[in-house]
This record gives structure tokens, C-alpha cells and sequence, in this order.
């Protein structure tokens, strides 16, 4: 029995690691073992996405929390090295770029486990984001590298990675929207519109917690009096990510809103899904939601200099926008002016599957 530990930290690790789960729960001779660092703690951030996709409880729960970066990444490794101690694991399997992702893969290749890294080979190419500081570290010593596209490939391959050590699966991230899609029923679709005073395709949907975005007074006052402006034109919706909202209230930020600019608490993965499906357009920052609004086929903004995901730009919905040129894309958006776009190759919803199969001839190999 290979024993296989899948590690989460934060929310968008979630929705990656559960169809993994399931699949290797169904294969014969694997036995995954859930290690969550606690990096996102709160309710919403967290176990109500475990609930959502019918998760178990993790079987270890390390508590790390909030702090810096070393603080963060510190922690989790030095409680996922007693985990590792006590487990013994075959494989540890990390997803992302988040810190517990390159926290548990530095701790895990220290202690000779062999690591496989879901979602590698992405780059933005900006090292003022944390974010490609893990992507990049964790795929420096990875064993086992699944990317979700062909770009993945060729940065890997350009870094030096052997090429044995790269196996394109797709996006995991799509097997989850495609499973939560097929639960929620019409009637739920509505009631989560409903609750929030929404009409399906009549409104914009914000999410933006990036320290690039939220961390300058300046830069969030400005965001926030576009949001404003923009919610004139057709009513806007930003359930706010806890470090952005900590920073309006440390900024002292304090403006009038229009009433159809509506500031909500982040929500659980099936509202958040069923928003975006019902949604005019995305307004964003984040990674993820730059994918799946490309597998949705709805325009996104992602408000960010650059994108580690450039082939939702290049086949997808996206455009990279800036304050300069954001005003005058979502006036295309609004006026029906849009790309269509492609679902890119392997983002079919069968990608846990193809990564258990990897994993299974990988295993082989090394007995
Ligand atoms: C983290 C990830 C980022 C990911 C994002 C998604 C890193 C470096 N960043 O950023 O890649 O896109 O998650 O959400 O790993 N907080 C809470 N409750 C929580 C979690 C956080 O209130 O459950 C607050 C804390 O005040 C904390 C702040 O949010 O200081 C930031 O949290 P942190 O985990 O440091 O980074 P994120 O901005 O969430």
C-alpha cells in the first residue's frame, strides 16, 4: 500500500486537491492521507470548502496560521516534519504556489520522500510575487511535475527540468468546477442570485486580495473608486478576501458607495461558482478564477502586469488590464465586444485520473 500524503494550505488549494482524493481513495494499492497547514483558517476560507466538495476531515491539522513569510512558511515546516516523521509517507503531493506548498516540499525532499507538485511549471516571470518565489523553488526539486498546459512544459523544460519528470495532465482545478457544476441544481442557482439581489448576466463580479492590488493605500483607494464608478453602469459584486478588507480598516480608507457596489464576506466554492457562472463579467486577480472563467467562457479582467496562466489570454476569456485601460475593456465587455474563446487541451475534468495513473507507474519504477 503506498501511503500518500496530499497537502492544502489555503483556499485555492482546496478545489485541487479533492478530486485527487477521490481518485486515489478508488485506486487499489493507494491510501491518501490529507495534511491541511492551516494557512487559511477562517470558516469561509476553509472548511466550508470542505464541505462543499464532501471532503473528510484532514487527518492533520498543523494550525500554522497568519504571519510573515518566513514566519508562515517556518511553521509549517516544522510541524509538517513531525507529520512526515510520524507517517512515513510513500509521495507527498503539494498543489499550487501557495507558501505550504513550497513549506511541506522543502521539509519533505530533506527527509528523503519524493515529491509530486500539481499545477507545475507556471510562471509569470515577476519575482515581486511570492507566488512564482514558490512555483519556482518547489519545482526545483520536485520528482514529479504535472502541468495543466504546454507552456508549463516548455518553462520547465527551459529551467533544465529532465524531461521524465514532466507529465501534462490538464487543470485539476476544471474536474472540481465540472463536479460542483453538475450539483447545483436551478433552483439553488436562483436562490444564491436571489440572496444577494442579483439578475444572471446583469452584474460584475470583483475578487482582488493580491498585495500588488490591496497593499498600497493608494493603489486599493484607487481600485475601490473605479469599482464605485463601474457599479453606475451595472451592479458590482466584491465578496472581499479577508487581507483586503484588513486593509481598508488599517488605511483608514472611508468612502461612500453606491448602493448597487455591494461588498460581501467571501463565499463557499458553490456560491462562488454559481456567481461567476451567472456573471456579466470577472473583475480579478486571483490565478484561479482566470482559468475557470476561461473553461466558463465569460470574460475576465485579471487586473495584474502579468499572468502565469498566459494561455487562458492567448486561447481563453482573459485580458490583462491596468487602471488605465480597465474602463474602457469592461465598456467593450458591457457593449458585447468579446472574445469567445477555447477550452484549452485536457481541461476536460479527467485530470485526477491521468495523475493517479502517473503516480502508479511512478511507484512501479521505484520498487
Ligand atoms: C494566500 C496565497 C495566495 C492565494 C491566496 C488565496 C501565499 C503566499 N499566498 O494569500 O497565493 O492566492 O492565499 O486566498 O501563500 N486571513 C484571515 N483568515 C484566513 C486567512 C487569512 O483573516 O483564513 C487574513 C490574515 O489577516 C492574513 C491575511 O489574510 O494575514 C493574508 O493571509 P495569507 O495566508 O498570508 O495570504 P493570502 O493573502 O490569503
Amino acid at each position: 500500500m503506498s501511503k500518500i500524503l496530499l497537502i492544502v494550505g489555503a483556499r485555492p488549494n482546496f478545489m485541487k486537491m479533492a478530486p485527487l482524493y477521490f481518485a486515489m481513495s478508488q485506486t487499489e494499492g493507494m491510501a491518501p492521507v490529507i495534511v491541511h497547514t492551516g494557512q487559511h483558517y477562517d470558516y469561509i476560507m476553509s472548511q466550508a470548502f470542505f464541505e462543499d466538495l464532501d471532503l473528510p476531515e484532514p487527518h492533520h491539522y498543523l494550525e500554522v496560521g497568519s504571519g510573515t513569510h518566513a514566519e508562515q512558511t517556518a511553521r509549517v515546516m516544522i510541524e509538517f516534519e513531525k507529520v512526515l516523521v510520524e507517517e512515513r509517507p510513500d509521495l507527498v503531493v503539494v498543489f499550487g504556489d501557495v507558501n505550504s506548498t513550497v513549506a511541506c516540499s522543502l521539509t519533505a525532499k530533506k527527509l528523503l520522500v519524493p515529491v509530486a507538485h500539481v499545477e507545475a511549471g507556471l510562471r509569470s516571470f515577476d519575482e515581486t510575487m511570492p507566488e512564482e518565489i514558490n512555483r519556482r523553488v518547489t519545482d526545483a526539486i520536485s520528482d514529479l511535475l504535472f502541468t495543466p498546459s504546454a507552456d508549463g512544459d516548455e518553462n520547465l523544460r527551459s529551467e533544465g527540468a529532465n524531461h521524465d519528470r514532466v507529465c501534462r495532465v490538464g487543470n485539476i482545478m476544471i474536474d472540481s468546477v465540472a463536479t460542483i457544476l453538475g450539483r447545483i441544481s436551478a433552483e439553488q442557482e436562483q436562490a444564491t442570485l436571489d440572496q444577494q439581489n442579483l439578475q444572471a448576466q446583469n452584474y460584475a463580479l470583483v475578487t482582488l486580495h493580491r498585495p500588488s492590488n490591496v497593499d498600497a493605500p493608494d493603489s486599493l483607494a484607487r481600485i475601490l473608486a473605479y469599482l464605485n464608478k463601474l457599479s453606475a453602469s451595472i451592479p458590482v459584486v466584491f465578496p472581499m478576501h479577508p487581507r483586503t478588507k484588513k486593509n481598508i480598516g488599517n488605511f483608514g480608507i472611508d468612502m461612500e458607495f453606491n448602493e448597487d457596489f455591494l461588498i460581501i464576506e467571501p463565499v463557499r466554492y458553490r456560491e462562488f461558482i454559481t456567481l461567476q457562472k451567472n456573471a456579466r463579467f470577472v473583475l480579478t486577480d486571483s490565478g484561479g478564477i482566470q482559468e475557470e472563467t476561461t473553461y466558463l467562457k465569460l470574460p475576465c479582467l485579471t487586473l495584474r502586469p502579468n499572468t502565469e496562466r498566459p494561455i487562458t489570454v492567448a486561447q481563453g476569456t482573459n485580458e490583462l488590464v491596468d487602471l488605465n485601460t480597465v474602463e474602457e475593456q469592461s465598456r467593450r465587455i458591457l457593449a458585447g465586444n468579446w472574445k469567445q474563446g477555447t477550452i484549452p487541451l485536457l481541461w476536460d475534468g479527467k485530470t485526477a485520473g491521468r495523475i493517479v495513473e502517473a503516480i502508479a507507474e511512478f511507484q512501479a519504477r521505484r520498487r
